[in-house]
């Protein structure tokens, strides 16, 4: 196929340039009926090409025309049998990846580092989670991801269990030897899945790690508004056929995305598949030169440090590898928060980081950076350790752990069980009904069906006291749902 065409987007400008009369939504009418004060910010075109199903542009639901060939663009350069659009994110893909995978009571071998809609996945379905231990003692001061070894023991000790899933590369940019995951799967007649939220430009660049289509990973979902071109929303999920049953994954993506899908997402998505097939390799070298320059000049700054590649593959004895366009600034050094240090990049400097924790700032360098944006930033963080920091011992507990927690329910049984809010202080052994995360990364601290422990109730404490955005407890972060009259001694 020819890479460079855009299917979908040219149908849609060539609609927009014919100018028909419309009287079928959405109720704006090309912009017509618009706020001024909107159509003046962004420009009148815009509005002409936010269309709705048609027979010109194809439909979302049950694509015969431009839409189908575009995912068959993406699906040919990825490597899949069947790509499709999203434009609920990576959030409703992986929801849809369980529901589509996954029975009611079925097992499922799942990682604990996942992301909460792979938990909001499995209280629809009523699977059966069964983690994978996580292991913290590598001395790094973030999670890495998980080592091969614990995956293929894992895989060993649940031979009978038909569904790995997996999140690789994580919210730090670390991956998982998924080649030698996938075989080892596949071998036991497991399937895998992957949230691929963080890579979906891995397949693009020799010098990144490898992809999850290009490893063999039975079905991938890939937020492409996260790293290339997409527009925020915007994500793809990628198929092969032979252990995914393709026809009841189209039926769910059916019954779990809007039929009103925005049409300049999807272009975006048209767009961003075409600019990697055509010029992924010039545009993702370029922005790992960047992140490389900018990744030395940071190890340079007094008090910080910036993990690089070989550092986190020694770490990890040699299992995990990094996407190195993703900087994890550690600021334990400076003796304050990784809050505190994004709040002053925001307010003094103009800079933005992607997330902030206890210990470090996150920044992604992708194909829209320029040298100017990481010289600023580089200035900025010498203009800050200029500052008399004391100096603070660090840790060698890294600030974000994720527990094994006993679960003692299925997460939809705890979800729909009756609940009660109780201080979060007084909930140990408790069984959770909500999903409690930091965000970010958003990776459950508590999924429902688990007890609560006093390590994670301390570790919740410490992040809200630091300022964190917590998800999961009520408005003042004091109070937690957990399970009505379940382990609370009544
Ligand atoms: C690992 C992971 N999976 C899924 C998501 C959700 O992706 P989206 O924002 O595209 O819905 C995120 C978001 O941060 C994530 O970090």
């Amino acid at each position: 196929m020819d890479q460079s065409k855009t299917p979908l987007f040219d149908a849609m400008v060539s609609l927009a340039e014919s100018r028909k009369v419309s009287f079928h939504t959405p109720g704006h009418k090309s912009g017509k009926g618009i706020s001024t004060r909107f159509r003046k910010f962004v420009g009148p075109r815009v509005f002409s090409i936010d269309l709705t199903c048609l027979d010109e542009v194809d439909s979302l639901q049950k694509p015969r025309g431009v839409i189908k060939e575009s995912q068959e663009l993406a699906a040919e350069i990825y490597g899949a049998d069947q790509s499709y659009f999203l434009v609920n994110g990576t959030s409703g893909g992986n929801q849809a990846m369980v529901v589509a995978s996954l029975n009611p009571g079925e097992p499922v071998l799942v990682t604990r580092n996942v992301h909460k809609s792979v938990i909001s996945g499995m209280i629809m379905t009523g699977c059966q989670p069964v983690f994978i231990p996580f292991r913290t003692e590598h001395g790094a001061s973030f999670p890495l991801n998980y080592g091969t070894r614990d995956i293929l023991d894992s895989i060993d000790r649940h031979s009978e269990i038909r569904t790995l899933y997996l999140t690789s590369p994580n919210y730090y940019g670390v991956t998982i030897d998924l080649v030698r995951v996938a075989e080892a799967a596949h071998a036991k007649g497991m399937r895998v899945l992957l949230d691929e939220a963080h890579g979906p430009h891995l397949h693009f660049h020799p010098e990144l790690p490898s992809s999850g289509m290009a490893a063999g990973i039975d079905l991938a979902v890939q937020s492409t508004h996260k790293i290339i071109g997409g527009m925020t929303q915007a994500s793809m999920l990628h198929a092969r056929k032979e252990r995914i049953d393709l026809d009841r994954l189209s039926t769910v993506l059916r019954y779990l995305q809007t039929t009103s899908p925005s049409y300049i997402l999807m272009a975006s998505l048209d767009l961003a598949r075409m600019q990697m097939a055509t010029e992924g390799v010039k545009l993702l070298g370029r922005a790992l030169e960047l992140a490389r320059w900018a990744r030395m000049k940071i190890r340079e700054i007094p008090g910080l440090r910036c993990a690089n590649r070989t550092e986190i593959q020694a770490m990890s004895g040699g299992e995990n590898d990094l996407d190195e366009t993703k900087l994890t600034i550690d600021v334990r050094g400076w003796g304050v928060s990784g809050y505190q240090v994004s709040q002053r990049l925001n307010l003094e400097f103009g800079i933005q980081v992607e997330m902030a924790d206890i210990d470090h700032v996150l920044v992604i360098v992708s194909i829209g950076d320029h040298r100017g944006d990481l010289e600023r930033l580089v200035n900025a963080l010498v203009a800050l350790s200029r500052e008399n920091h004391r100096q603070a011992s660090r840790s060698p507990v890294p600030s974000m752990v994720f527990f094994d927690n006993l679960l003692r329910m299925t997460p939809r049984e705890a979800f729909f069980a009756q609940h009660e809010t109780v201080p979060l202080e007084d909930s140990t052994g408790r069984i959770a009904s909500d999903i409690v995360t930091v965000y970010p990364p958003g990776v459950p601290l508590l999924v429902p069906g688990e007890e609560i422990t006093a390590p994670v109730i301390d570790t919740l404490c410490r992040f809200r006291d630091s300022g964190a955005t917590m998800d999961g407890l009520d408005m003042t972060n004091r109070f937690i749902q957990v399970v009505k009259d379940h382990g609370s001694g009544k």
